[in-house]
């Protein structure tokens, strides 16, 4: 296959202009508190509006003129012919010959026959996939469909690992109050014994359903994990004389309390599921990029599926944006082009993501495995060597949890963490303390962090608070600290598709300009195959421990002298 070379972007002129921009705001001196005072047009102009989302970029380290050199950035790296090519299905996932059609996960039932992907009509077999779905979450939701000893459902526990875990674990978390079936979810993830464990300790299983989710059917982790859960199951049904021993008891168990989500039908099917109550879905969506397919049938059934479908609908609002709004404009591209602005100009290693918003607490874990396993890359898409840095390390906690642990390092630590900040408007628990609304009070945090951090405090103003000479340099915050706020006006399915939507097109964005294939995963390989080679030289085979290096083989002595059976 013949495989376009990316475009350098370090070779453009749009990057050599970005280059000249930063000397001299270098040598003009980067000053936040200046550059507001001199414009007063700042923040109108570096202010946006994307879906229900509110956006102020106002207080990064550019000017309103630095957003005509990412535009040309974005030009110049054929951003647009890229763009095309993702939602039309060409396979821009080259490593693995694949389209990267998780766009076509949110099209409405009206896009039918609007990708074509390898001679299938790709929206077609979406939405005949939901359907299933949702024909099942219904039953389940309704009470329709019964446990083996015919009681109705009311804990799901979601088996699967990375793509298969985070979403659905993160959007369940952040969607809790949309729960109104009376079920609940859990989910199991690691392969460390103690996951399972906990997670089945109070469960009682003849209320309980099992998804199993795995892209591949072949990771070890999950399908250990189904195996010990059909295990507890099954166990725990004999142990109460709920069912008898035979083996049809066993697979009747087994089909009313185990379902499967996958693209590979044939390993679900030997696993022991009933196919009828598979659902599938395709390779040209990546693990990281599938809380909207068929991987998020938790969510189906505990929100049901008019929420998901509020869910895609947000998603689609972002995707619509992105693909239609022009390049200066369009606060998706730019927000990629900012992170592109920090990692390559001011040479960066970390973004901070900090939600203001106690459900989204695993937003960023979900964000790390959709930015780090895409952009975390020293290769090209056409295998030749990058030319610039490439993935920042993304992480956070929410504020203002946050606010009393690590932020000391971004206030006034040695290197910059531009930082996004996520609040939403409105809450679903409203509170008062005294007559004071709780929300502002939180508010209040998410507003002045980012003040703090753009503006800081002077030593003048330090000294002016009567502050001893010897202590004022550690109490100055230097200011000029970046952060871009993402405000909305609350936490639903909708906003919460947006958010998901924005993210991958930035990362996607990011990924352009470095020539990534961001939708391959090779880095995750190595480890899961010596893995393999390495465990049976723990307690099994003499003959694959000395097969090691001396490390692993010294780390595994040590083992087998303090493991305890
Ligand atoms: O090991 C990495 C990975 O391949 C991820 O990309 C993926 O989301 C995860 O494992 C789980 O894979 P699967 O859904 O095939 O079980």
């Amino acid at each position: 296959m013949a495989i376009n070379p990316p475009v350098d972007a370090t070779q453009t002129p749009a990057w050599a202009k970005l280059q000249k921009h930063y000397d001299e705001l270098q040598a003009e001196g980067i000053d936040l508190k200046k550059w507001f005072a001199e414009d007063a047009d700042r923040v109108k102009n570096l202010t946006f509006d994307a879906g229900t989302l509110h956006f102020d970029l106002s207080k990064n380290l550019i000017k309103p003129e630095t957003l005509a050199m990412f535009a040309e950035l974005a030009d110049d790296v054929k951003l647009a012919e890229r763009t095309k090519a993702m939602f039309s299905g060409v396979h821009i996932n080259n490593t693995e010959d694949r389209a990267v059609l998780h766009t076509a996960l949110r099209r409405p039932d009206s896009d039918k026959g609007a990708v074509i992907v390898d001679g299938q009509d790709a929206v077609a077999d979406v939405r005949a996939t939901l359907e299933r779905i949702y024909a099942f979450a219904n039953k389940v939701r309704s009470g329709e469909w019964k446990g083996v000893t015919g009681k109705e459902i009311k804990t799901v526990v979601n088996i699967g690992i990375g793509g298969s875990d985070l979403g659905p674990a993160m959007a369940y978390k952040a969607l809790r109050p949309y729960a109104d079936a009376g079920i609940t979810a859990r989910f199991v993830s690691n392969i460390d014994p103690n996951d399972i464990a906990e997670k089945t300790r109070d469960l009682d299983p003849e209320t309980t359903l099992f998804v199993v989710v795995s892209k591949t059917f072949t990771t070890l982790e999950t399908l250990t994990n189904a195996r010990e859960a059909r295990e507890w199951l099954l166990g725990e049904l004999k142990m109460r004389n709920a069912i008898d021993d035979s083996e049809e008891k066993a697979a009747e168990a087994v089909s009313k309390h185990f379902i499967a989500v996958s693209t590979n039908l044939e390993k679900v099917a030997e696993f022991g599921i009933d196919p009828n109550n598979a659902f599938g879905f395709w390779n040209w969506v990546g693990g990281r990029y599938s809380v909207d397919s068929a991987v998020g049938t938790t969510l189906a059934i505990v929100f049901g599926p008019a929420r998901f479908e509020e869910f895609l609908a947000g998603f689609r609002e972002i995707d619509k944006y992105f693909a239609e709004t022009p390049f200066e404009k369009n606060v998706v591209v730019l927000l990629g082009m900012l992170n592109v602005w920090y990692r390559n100009f001011f040479n960066v290693a970390s973004h901070a993501v900090l939600p203001y918003n106690q459900y989204l607490d695993r937003f960023p874990a979900y964000l790390q495995q959709l930015t780090m396993e895409s952009n975390g890359k020293s290769v090209r898409w056409d295998g030749t060597p990058v030319t610039t840095q490439t993935g920042e390390i993304f992480w956070g906690e929410p504020g203002t949890n946050g606010q009393h642990a690590f932020y000391q390092l971004i206030h006034q630590g040695t290197q910059l963490i531009p930082a996004d900040f996520i609040a939403f408007a409105n809450t679903t628990n409203p509170l008062k303390d005294g007559d004071q609304d709780v929300q502002e009070l939180f508010l209040g945090n998410f507003l002045a962090q980012t003040k703090a951090l753009a503006f800081g405090k002077t030593a003048d103003e330090v000294r002016a608070e009567g502050t001893p000479e010897e202590i004022v340099p550690a109490r100055v915050f230097e200011g000029n600290r970046p952060t871009t706020s993402i405000f909305g006006v609350r936490l639903d399915p909708f906003a919460l598709g947006e958010l998901i939507a924005l993210y991958e097109q930035i990362t996607f964005v990011e990924g352009t300009v470095w020539g990534l294939d961001s939708y391959d995963q090779w880095g995750v390989e190595l480890g899961k195959q010596l893995a393999k080679e390495i465990t049976p030289a723990l307690s099994k085979s003499d003959e694959a421990l000395l097969a090691q290096d001396p490390s692993t083989i010294d780390l595994i002595n040590y083992y087998r002298k303090v493991r305890e059976f």
